[in-house]
């Protein structure tokens, strides 16, 4: 974990301390400290005998409780008044190959969303997000869009998606939906015409043409890298059939990167965005938002690609370098024009104005930083984006909380959410994730004749992490099958893969498949119930029957049901919308912090990293609980517990 301290300012902590006196319960002054698992049972009742409060303490900034002998330290302050939808939904993500088949291809559809809608009711959830459904060749799973106004036919037609707005609506959830503004498909009408039109016409213009280097132009025109392996430049063929210019790919082949400086392109995604909220979209999710501009001469860059990708990863935001390719001062006009067209759909001066009524913004933007995080989303700019930080994070309590502090730091330094994540299709799933050893480089795909994470440690790690998430305020996102305990698979043939990670590697990176097999729903059915014809896309492993949701649904101990819980509770009690304390007086290895989200109203939040037991409060109500307590009713390693306090 990279300990770039988050520096924040004085003004911004005077701004933060006057919030905390307008807007927060008044606060009395320690009236005891918790105690851990030293105490007896007695000394833990009179410790929680008195209602405690929490205290601000002046050095909130420090997460080192210890250090400072404060019992508790305020770091993110509640709202005064009800907080619109997004700044406390939890949202799940639906990809949509891989949820659910409704017409026997194997490959999930709309229509298949359509008809399981309800499960995600039930499950407790706000908003959906689904992953690219447009036209496609698939050649990146549907990031790769030849038509921006119409629906692939492997997954419906655009019937079928006013259907499932409808059908989402109807049950309470809002949509988003995915945009992919950074590049298209090489079968998009545009590229076509660009490459019929050659070079210097102003077709050309709206992607990124260059001619070679060195003799007959057969040197890419810069040195840099593909995100999935090998040179980011293709070359094309002239009219006559000799070699022609190159286009620059950040991502696939077959995934163009368009030229943002030409403002035509500009104004077809302002029209895009028109078309799906027209057709009453509740907001979308931003693909590579840090990618659409580029430095102007496009420099070579000798760092390593990606922005920091895990523990030992470069950060790239080194005040002597910015890379050229990623997130550049002139992505954030963009945003703002943007943030316009969305604010138009609820205009806050219409008569009934309502901030239910929202349409949201949500950036996918790997920045090496909470700081660089929070410029997309200033007031003006986006409502939320995801903390890839918090999914980055190493399963050490102190990681944790450095983490957690820096993310209300960053986005209340901007008045903005905070998000959190711990799962998407990008990456191994977390219950895989936290079953490799701490400071293990995680990689990108898991496959046979790979080290193995420990299953069982990543499934109960994943549990008490999920717990810990939903209890923080903010918007949480989850991703499908991440509420039955659902691993990476890792045991996928190498010939079905389908990520061209694998192929552009030259088969040295297994990539991403092993997150984005098809849903059990059914144990005992073909393909557990994903499809009715049990073709799959992707192979689904043996492990999966166990993990079926009509397994799991009733069962107490299951991690469905726990989902269904953590997200009830939270619901009930508000902590999207809560403040948070940490708590003093618990040892370096538990995360231990209050959500009090109205005057009185606390959950007590105890995670155990650590190997020693933790005590509860005597009388303190368990409200919900990763995992069983000890006999002794002690908080066990790898446990996170929300208490009634
Ligand atoms: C984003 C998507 C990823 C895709 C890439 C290129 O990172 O989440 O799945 O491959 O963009 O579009």
């Amino acid at each position: 974990m990279r300990d770039t301290l988050f520096k924040i300012t004085i003004a911004q902590r005077d701004r933060c301390f006057k919030h905390i006196v307008s807007r927060s319960t008044p606060l009395a002054s320690p009236r005891r400290t918790i105690r851990s698992r030293a105490t007896t049972s007695t000394e833990q009742h009179s410790a929680w005998s008195t209602p405690w409060r929490p205290d601000i303490s002046t050095g909130y900034l420090d997460t080192d409780l210890r250090a400072e002998g404060a019992s508790s330290v305020l770091v993110h302050a509640r709202p005064a008044t009800e907080p619109p939808w997004w700044r406390h939904a939890v949202i799940y993500q639906i990809y949509p190959r891989s949820w659910a088949d409704g017409n026997g291809d194997g490959i999930g559809d709309l229509p298949g969303i359509a008809a399981r809608l309800p499960y995600l009711r039930d499950l407790g959830v706000d908003a959906i997000w689904l992953s690219p459904f447009y036209v496609s060749p698939q050649a990146d799973a549907g990031y790769d869009v030849a038509d921006y106004r119409d629906v692939d036919p492997i997954f419906g037609t655009l019937a079928d998606a006013e259907m499932l707005l409808a059908t989402a609506h109807d049950l309470g959830l809002k949509v988003i939906v995915d945009l992919v503004p950074n590049h298209s498909s090489d079968e998009h009408p545009w590229f076509q015409t660009a490459l019929a039109a050659g070079p210097g016409s102003p077709e050309r213009e709206r992607y990124i043409f260059r001619d070679g280097c060195g003799p007959g132009g057969d040197v890419p025109p810069n040195n840099w890298m593909c995100v999935f392996g090998g040179s980011a430049w293709t070359r094309v063929k002239a009219a006559d059939g000799s070699d022609g210019q190159w286009y620059l790919h950040l991502f696939a082949v077959k995934q163009p990167d368009f030229n943002w400086q030409n403002p035509q392109v500009r104004a077809e995604f302002e029209d895009v965005l028109r078309f799906w909220l027209d057709r009453g979209v509740d907001g979308f999710r931003i693909d590579v938002a840090n990618a659409l501009v580029k430095e102007r001469g496009l420099p070579d860059w000798d760092e390593p690609l990606h922005p920091s990708d895990g523990p030992g990863a470069i950060p790239h935001d080194r005040s002597d370098k910015q890379p050229p390719m990623w997130d550049q001062d002139g992505v954030h006009e963009i945003y703002r024009v943007w943030r316009q067209i969305l604010n138009s759909y609820n205009p806050i001066e219409a008569a009934g104005y309502s901030d239910h009524n929202d349409r949201i913004l949500c950036a996918e933007a790997w920045v090496d930083s909470q700081e660089r995080a929070a410029r997309y989303v200033r007031d003006d700019e986006l409502h939320q984006a995801f903390n890839f930080e918090f999914l980055r994070t190493q399963w050490r309590a102190g990681d944790l909380r450095d983490t957690i502090t820096k993310s209300f730091a960053a986005a209340d330094s901007v008045g903005a959410p905070t998000t959190w994540v711990l799962s998407n299709h990008d990456v191994v799933r977390h219950a895989s994730r936290l079953g490799f050893p701490v400071e293990t480089k995680q990689p990108n795909g898991i496959g046979v004749g790979d080290p193995q994470p420990n299953a069982a440690l990543g499934f109960r790690r994943a549990r008490a992490a999920t717990t810990l998430m939903l209890a923080l305020p903010g918007s949480s996102y989850l991703y499908q099958g991440e509420e039955l305990g659902l691993p990476d698979s890792t045991d996928i043939p190498d010939e079905a893969r389908q990520d061209p990670t694998w192929a552009r590697s030259g088969h040295t990176v297994r990539g991403r498949d092993g997150a984005r097999v098809p849903m059990p729903w059914e144990s005992d059915q073909p393909s557990h119930g994903f499809s009715a014809s049990g073709r799959t896309w992707l192979p689904q492993p043996a492990s999966y029957a166990a993990l079926a949701v009509d397994s799991q649904v009733g069962a107490p101990a299951s991690t469905l049901e726990l989902y269904r819980a953590l997200l009830a509770t939270r619901k009930e009690r508000g902590l999207g919308a809560g403040s948070l304390s940490w708590l003093g007086g618990f040892a370096e290895d538990v995360v231990a912090f209050v959500n009090e989200p109205a005057a009185g109203e606390r959950v007590l939040v105890i995670s155990n990293l650590g190997a020693e037991p933790v005590a509860i409060p005597a009388d303190a109500l368990t409200l919900v609980s990763s995992g069983p307590l000890t006999p002794e009713g002690l908080v066990p390693t790898d446990t996170t517990v929300w208490l009634s306090a």
